[in-house]
């Protein structure tokens, strides 16, 4: 039984894809579909970042008449495991960089949280799902989970939705404390909106890294690295957040089971060619000056050269002139100062590190996790200024840098094969063809996703029969439907004419300079703090 008192058994299985069961209806209603679902169970997962705020949304799981979404079943044959449980990630959404949250209070304890602006709350939902339908294919191991929904809200009904939600939480004070929290932020200033990140719930049980135990930190570790790489080779991004709170991992692991699961892409950079898609561009000058001098090289040759090894490249295989092991391990280690470099750079420049004290890159734990000690240590000189970069550590492998390289390249083949056994239910061309009949959600740039005109709490009674006005059928709770429709009209799904212009993510400019940082006020207090989080990832 988990703590809802629903019985969970142990997946054994890759997850692999989700489908949305009715299609008539926008993905955002079967969420909503799903939060209206009688017994819906809201718990809170995580606060004190600096942006979100995650919710676990569980419906009871005895009755498949109430599920709107079905993943990949354990034989990966097809999309009939109902989906019982969804996580929710919210965001308090603005466009002014000057516009500061209060700070929030849980437990006593004080959180230092931040807005963020539509179009990189929205980035991250596509590059997650960019990333999550790109590697479905070929063995149906993708890297990360699956987005079901991005929506956000203005204010009035971003309140209204956190009042929807909010009976599910069954009087959880620290659930009614962030719930609170972020209603008041949106109704402090007119312009906010709230931001929400639908997704799957990464495995029952799954744990961030750093909360599991030493065999399986071993093991995920490696299983997260195989990952990074192939996201690398297969998709030349970098993901500058990588750090132990973004990966999940299996605390119990065993090699026929799932292991880790990247997540959190909200800050990727492309590297597919010269620019540094992704970061704005006045700051890539910068960046690319700091990924000279911590490298000792230069950034284009590095990128060019690292960008050529495909993900083939990183199996080893033994032939009558022996093993490869040594090149493979090499290219990996190569990719692999690549992107801690790069991670470094694109963080101080657009974190301002220096004032924070942490001057490494957030891959960090991963490169102590393959070479030790010495990554603990900052990669600048501590002096006022910080001067970045100047002494990094030298990659020097250690006893068993070799043997995790070795499982890393064996997990890559894994993730990159398509298993014999497997019909092709996950080949490109049939993970393509999902996507384009809507069974595989996808983001469209084009749309704004404004979502502020849905009903969200119909009345309890048929309002057909008693009001004139837009015909309508409105059903209250008694005999609820969670699969019928409830809104009034849809034109908002495709809603083009947005304030918003969800510009090419990977195009478009990111978080410019971490405003975050920039101010003194929020006060030595409040670095300590964030240092303290920082250092325990
Ligand atoms: N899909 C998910 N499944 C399970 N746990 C999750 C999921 N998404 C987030 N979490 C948990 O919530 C934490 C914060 O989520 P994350 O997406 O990293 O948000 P933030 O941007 O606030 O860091 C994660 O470190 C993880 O512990
Ligand atoms: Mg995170």
């Amino acid at each position: 039984m988990n703590k809802n008192g629903q019985t969970s058994t142990k997946r054994k299985i890759f997850r692999g894809g989700v489908k949305q069961l009715n299609i008539n209806i926008s993905s955002f209603e079967a969420v909503l579909a799903m939060i209206r679902t009688p017994g819906a169970i809201l718990t809170l997962i995580s606060y004190g970042s600096k942006t979100g705020f995650i919710f676990r949304l569980d419906i009871p799981a005895n009755n498949p008449e109430l599920v709107q979404f079905m993943a990949l079943n354990n034989e990966k044959t097809a999309l009939t495991k109902p989906v019982y449980t969804l996580v929710l990630k919210f965001a308090i959404i603005s466009e002014d960089p000057s516009d500061n949250l209060d700070t929030l209070r849980v437990d006593a304890n004080n959180f230092y949280k931040y807005t963020e602006t539509l179009q990189d709350f929205f980035t991250e939902a596509y590059n997650q799902q960019d990333i999550y339908i790109s590697t479905l294919s070929p063995s149906g191991n993708p890297v990360t989970i699956s987005v079901v929904d991005f929506s956000n809200f203005d204010p009035t009904k971003g309140q209204e939705l956190i009042d929807v939600v909010k009976p599910l939480a069954f009087g959880d004070r620290k659930s009614n404390e962030v719930l609170e929290y972020m209603k008041y932020s949106l109704g402090q200033v007119s312009s906010r909106r709230l931001g929400m990140i639908t997704m799957e719930l990464a495995n029952d049980g799954f744990k961030e890294l750093a909360d599991v135990n030493a065999i399986a930190y071993n093991v995920d570790s490696n299983y997260a690295l195989a990952q990074i790489f192939t996201l690398f080779t297969n998709r030349k991004l970098v993901n500058y957040d990588c750090h132990r709170g973004n990966i999940l991992a299996n605390p119990t692991p065993n090699m026929g089971e799932e292991l880790a699961k990247l997540i959190d892409f909200g800050r990727v950079v492309g590297v597919a060619d010269r620019t540094l898609q992704g970061i704005p561009a006045t700051d890539t000058i910068e960046i690319i000056q700091l990924y000279n001098r911590v490298s000792g090289s230069d950034y284009e040759t590095d990128r060019a050269r690292v960008t050529t090894y495909r993900t083939g490249d990183l199996f080893i295989v033994e032939s009558g002139r022996g093993t490869n092991e040594t090149w493979v391990i090499d290219r990996m280690e190569d990719i692999l100062k690549f992107i801690a470099n790069l991670d470094y750079a694109v963080n101080c420049i657009l974190n301002d590190f220096a004032s924070t004290h942490w001057d490494k890159p957030q891959i960090s734990g991963m490169l102590i996790h393959l070479y030790g000690e010495p990554f603990k240590n900052h990669w600048g000189t501590e002096s006022n200024p910080w001067i970045h970069g100047t002494s990094p550590p030298a990659w020097t492998r250690i006893d068993d840098t070799i043997y995790k390289y070795r499982q890393i390249a064996d997990f890559i083949r894994r993730i990159a094969t398509q298993p014999q056994s497997q019909r092709n239910l996950v080949s490109v061309s049939a993970v393509q063809r999902m996507v384009q009949n809507g069974e595989i959600y996808s983001l469209n740039i084009g749309n704004n996703y404004d979502r502020s005109h849905v009903v969200l709490t119909p009345p309890p009674t048929l309002v057909q029969a008693t009001m004139g006005g837009p015909q309508t059928q409105v059903i209250g709770p008694p005999n609820y439907n969670p699969r019928a429709t409830y809104m009034p009209q849809r034109a908002y799904v495709q809603n083009n004419d947005s304030d918003y212009d969800l510009s090419n993510p990977l195009k478009g400019g990111r978080v410019k300079k971490n405003r975050n940082y920039r101010k003194s006020k929020k006060s030595r207090k409040s670095r300590k703090s964030r240092k303290s989080r920082k250092n325990r990832r």
